[in-house]
């Protein structure tokens, strides 16, 4: 059994990769091709947005944002310490300071009260300036956007959703990609929709900021490729990763259907699942639950793996306790939501094509 399985989606899009790496040879635009336009639309279409800009990970759809921004040194920028590491990591790399706010016990994502909280002690110490909210989707499940559009509109913070493991999940009729100033997302090949090789996509309604990006992400360039008016990246998403994302893109709809019928089986006979609120959906990127004591957690890593299936544990560290993150200065005992996470979570197997026989020997062995 796979943890994430892409072998029987390939055979499902085979053929209409092949036409389409055909068509690419022929024409030889590998970089920001016909393909990569196409797929800039298609996105912005299926997100109800008005800008989708391709970009070369899900780590610079973090970055460029803030990059256009001019977010640096002296700034603040408030995410959660339960995340991948690359969250928090753009913030560092251009001199910024994450400031890390608790999870809810629930849903993974961030406590809008305690985000306010951390906010208005960082007005009172005087040493950083609030700039900006980076909220994770965690798994797949949107963060709280009502609550934290209205905080940032108090604080005249930006707002930046961490889209990267939640691209097709919904609040309402609002899809991610529409959640905040600015969303990101990753195209990292297990992601729910994920290309073959690294890929991240921008997604935003505010004009000055989407040509700012477009520029970051070609070196700071707009109309002359060899005159930069920016400092920018080598950002750029290929012919290549755009062909597989449009063949997956045909297909994601269904597959989003699958994982809710998977998701819903597993939370049928198994307990302390990520809450998921009413009226959102999850893209279930991953499928999680919480057992009783890191011990539990060990037994039960082991008797699945007796029976050859794989779990992993996301996330085991909490960032704030990394030693990249050392400089900032928190100890264990600073989030203690995210340390009893970290200590007692598991993700268990979740993809599209996970049969009602694997999911019952799953729930079985866990039982
Ligand atoms: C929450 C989150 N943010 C950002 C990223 C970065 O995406 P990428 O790996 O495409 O750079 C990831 C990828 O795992 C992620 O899970």
């Amino acid at each position: 059994m796979d943890f994430i399985d892409l072998k029987t989606q390939q055979n499902r899009i085979r053929e209409g990769l092949k036409v389409r790496f055909d068509r690419i040879f022929e024409h030889g635009a590998y970089i920001m091709g016909p393909e990569v336009t196409e797929l800039e639309e298609k996105l912005a279409n299926y997100c109800g947005v008005k800008h989708a800009i391709s970009c070369s990970s899900g780590t610079d759809a973090l970055l460029i944002p803030l990059m256009a921004w001019n977010i640096g040194p002296g700034d603040a920028v408030f995410t959660t310490p339960f995340t991948y590491v690359a969250t928090a990591e753009v913030i560092s790399l251009l001199g910024a300071t994450p400031v890390f706010v608790d999870v809810y016990e629930s849903t993974f994502n961030i406590d809008c009260e305690k985000l306010e909280l951390a906010i208005q002690h960082t007005i009172s110490e005087g040493k950083l300036t609030p700039k900006a909210i980076i909220p994770v989707d965690l798994f797949g499940v949107p963060a709280r956007y009502r609550l934290i559009e209205e905080i940032a509109k108090k604080y005249d913070l930006k707002v930046i959703e961490d889209a990267a493991q939640s691209f097709g999940a919904t609040i309402g009729n609002r899809r991610t990609g529409t959640f905040g100033d600015v969303a990101s997302t990753s195209f990292y090949p297990a992601k729910p929709l994920g290309c073959y090789g690294d890929g991240g996509a921008i997604f935003t309604n505010d004009d000055n900021l989407a040509s700012k990006c477009k520029a970051i992400r070609i070196h700071g360039t707009t109309t002359d490729k060899y005159n930069s008016e920016l400092i920018g990246l080598n950002g750029r998403l290929d012919s290549m990763q755009a062909a597989v994302l449009l063949e997956k893109l045909t297909i994601f709809d269904e597959e989003l259907d699958s994982r809710q019928n998977i998701n819903n089986y597993y939370r049928k006979n198994l307990q302390n699942c990520q809450y998921i609120p009413n009226n959102y959906t999850s893209s279930h990127a991953l499928f999680s639950i919480l057992l009783h004591s890191s011990q539990k957690r060990e037994e039960v890593i082991h008797k699945l793996s007796e029976n050859k299936i794989p779990s992993v544990i996301y996330y085991k560290i909490p960032l704030h306790l990394m030693e990249a993150f050392s400089s900032l200065g928190y100890k264990e005992g600073d989030f203690p939501v995210s340390e009893g996470l970290s200590k007692r979570i598991l993700s268990l197997p979740m993809h599209p094509y996970l049969s009602k026989g694997d999911v019952e020997l799953i729930i079985d062995q866990i039982r």
